[in-house]
C-alpha cells in the first residue's frame, strides 16, 4: 500500500471597510494584486439584482473603479446581473449562466470572480466559480447583515436541489472577503434584522459575554443604530471565522456542524413556506424551537431560556410559525423531516447541537420527537 498523505494550509484576508467603490478606497484593489502585484488580473463582476435596484449606479460604479485601478484591474465583461435571494438557488438555470459567461470570456483559474450580494448569490455564484475549471479566484463583497456576519464568510457554497436546501455545493475558501459596512445602507429593515439572528445564534454556542452585549444593545440593534449593527457585525464575523479555522473540522468531514444551531428547522422551515420566510427568520423560530428543547431535555434553566426567547423578541424576529405544527398522511409533524435530512447531509449519526448554557452549545446524537412536539407546543401556546 502506498498511503497518500498531503496538507494544504488556507489562508485568506476578511476585510473590514466603508464605500469599497469608491476609487480611493484600495482594498479591492490590493485584495485581487496581493499574489501578483505586478499583473494585471481580469475579473468577471456578478451582482445581485436586489442590490442594484436599490443602490442605482452600481454598476457604473463598478466600472468606474476598475477604470481608475486599470493599470492592475481589467473588466473581462460586462457586469453580470443575477437574481437576488433564494429564487437564485433553487433554480439551476442561473448558475449555469455564471458558468457558461466565466468559460466564454476565457477566464483561467487565476482570474476573479467578483461578487456583490446576499448569501444566497454568494452561494450561488460561489459554487460556478468553484467548478469552472475546477475553481476560481473568488472574492466575496457580502452586502447582507447576515452574509456579513456570517453566510459570506465562510469556505461552503451551493444551491438546493432535490427539494432540500444546499445538496449542491462544494467547500471552496475564498481568495478574500470584503465587509464594506456602507453596502447595507439600502437593506431593508426585514433583512437587517433577519441578520441579527445568525448573531444570537454564534453566542449561544460560543460567547456569553457577546449574549450579553446583545441583551443590552438590544435596543440599538432594533433600531438599527449603525455603530451597534458594525460592532455586532464585526464580533460575530470574529467567532464565525475563529470556529472555522480552530474548530478543527472546516470541511466537515465529521457529522457535527455546531455553527448549525437550530438550523435543521430552519432549513425545514424555509422549503415549507417557500421561501416566505427569511434565512435569518427560520434560523430564530429554529432558536427558539431548540433552546425550548434544550430545556425540555433537562439541558437548559427554563431562566436561560426566557433570556433568549425575549431577546429574540425584542429583534422583532419571529419565534414560532404555524408550519411547525403542520403534519404529514402519517400524523408526523413535516418540520421532523428536518432532522433526517439533516444526518444524511453530514453522514453518520445524527448531531444536533443544544445549549448547556448560554455561551455553550453540546452536541446530542438523538431528538426525542415527543419532547421536540412538546417545544412546539408550548411555543404556539406563547
Ligand atoms: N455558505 C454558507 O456558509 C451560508 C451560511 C449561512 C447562510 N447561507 C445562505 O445565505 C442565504 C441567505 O442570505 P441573506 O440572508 O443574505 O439573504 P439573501 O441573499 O436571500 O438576500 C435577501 C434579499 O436582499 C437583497 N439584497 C441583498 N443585498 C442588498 C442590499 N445591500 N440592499 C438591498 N437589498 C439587498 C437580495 O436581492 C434579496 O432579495 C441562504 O440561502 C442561506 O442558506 C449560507
Ligand atoms: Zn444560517
Amino acid at each position: 500500500v502506498i498511503v497518500q498523505r498531503f496538507a494544504v494550509p488556507f489562508e485568506y484576508p476578511v476585510h473590514f471597510t466603508e464605500e469599497v467603490l469608491r476609487p480611493e478606497n484600495r482594498t479591492l484593489v490590493e485584495v485581487i494584486a496581493r499574489c501578483e502585484p505586478e499583473r494585471r488580473h481580469r475579473a468577471l463582476v456578478v451582482v445581485d439584482e436586489g442590490l442594484a435596484a436599490s443602490r442605482p449606479g452600481l454598476v457604473e460604479e463598478i466600472e468606474a473603479y476598475f477604470a481608475a485601478h486599470a493599470d492592475r484591474l481589467r473588466l473581462a465583461g460586462e457586469v453580470m446581473r443575477v437574481p437576488g435571494g433564494e429564487a437564485v438557488k433553487n433554480d439551476p438555470a442561473h448558475v449555469d449562466r455564471v458558468r457558461t459567461r466565466l468559460y466564454e470570456l476565457h477566464l483561467d483559474r487565476q482570474s476573479f470572480v467578483v461578487v456583490f450580494g446576499g448569501g444566497a448569490v454568494q452561494d450561488m455564484a460561489g459554487y460556478a466559480a468553484a467548478t469552472v475549471h475546477r475553481g476560481m479566484r473568488v472574492v466575496r463583497l457580502p452586502s447582507t447583515v447576515l452574509a456579513q456576519n456570517d453566510a459570506g464568510l465562510g469556505v461552503k457554497n451551493g444551491i438546493s436541489a432535490f427539494g432540500t436546501k444546499n445538496s449542491l455545493g462544494t467547500f471552496a475558501p475564498p481568495f478574500a472577503v470584503i465587509d464594506d459596512f456602507a453596502l447595507l445602507s439600502t437593506l431593508s429593515r426585514r433583512d437587517r434584522i433577519a441578520g441579527i439572528a445568525e448573531a444570537v445564534k454564534v453566542a449561544l454556542i460560543r460567547d456569553a459575554e457577546f449574549f450579553a452585549w446583545l441583551r443590552e444593545k438590544a435596543g440599538d440593534l432594533a433600531a438599527l443604530e449603525e455603530d451597534a449593527t458594525r460592532w455586532m457585525v464585526r464580533r460575530c464575523a470574529e467567532l464565525h471565522l475563529r470556529h472555522i479555522a480552530t474548530g478543527g473540522d472546516p470541511f466537515e468531514l465529521g457529522s457535527t456542524r455546531p455553527l448549525d444551531f437550530g438550523h435543521w428547522a430552519a432549513h425545514r422551515l424555509e422549503i415549507l413556506s417557500e421561501n416566505r420566510l427569511r434565512h435569518g427568520e427560520a434560523v430564530a423560530i429554529g432558536i427558539a424551537l431548540d433552546s425550548r428543547y434544550s430545556v425540555e431535555a433537562g439541558l437548559l434553566s427554563s431562566g436561560a431560556f426566557e433570556e433568549i426567547f425575549e431577546l429574540l423578541g425584542t429583534f422583532g424576529l419571529p419565534r414560532y410559525h404555524e408550519l411547525l405544527a403542520e403534519r404529514d398522511e402519517t400524523g408526523e409533524r413535516r418540520v421532523f423531516s428536518g432532522l433526517d435530512d439533516f444526518r444524511e447531509h453530514l453522514g453518520g449519526e445524527l448531531a444536533v447541537t443544544l445549549l448547556a448554557r448560554i455561551g455553550q452549545g453540546i452536541e446530542v446524537h438523538e431528538i426525542d420527537r415527543s419532547a421536540m412536539e412538546r417545544s412546539i407546543d408550548w411555543l404556539a401556546g406563547r
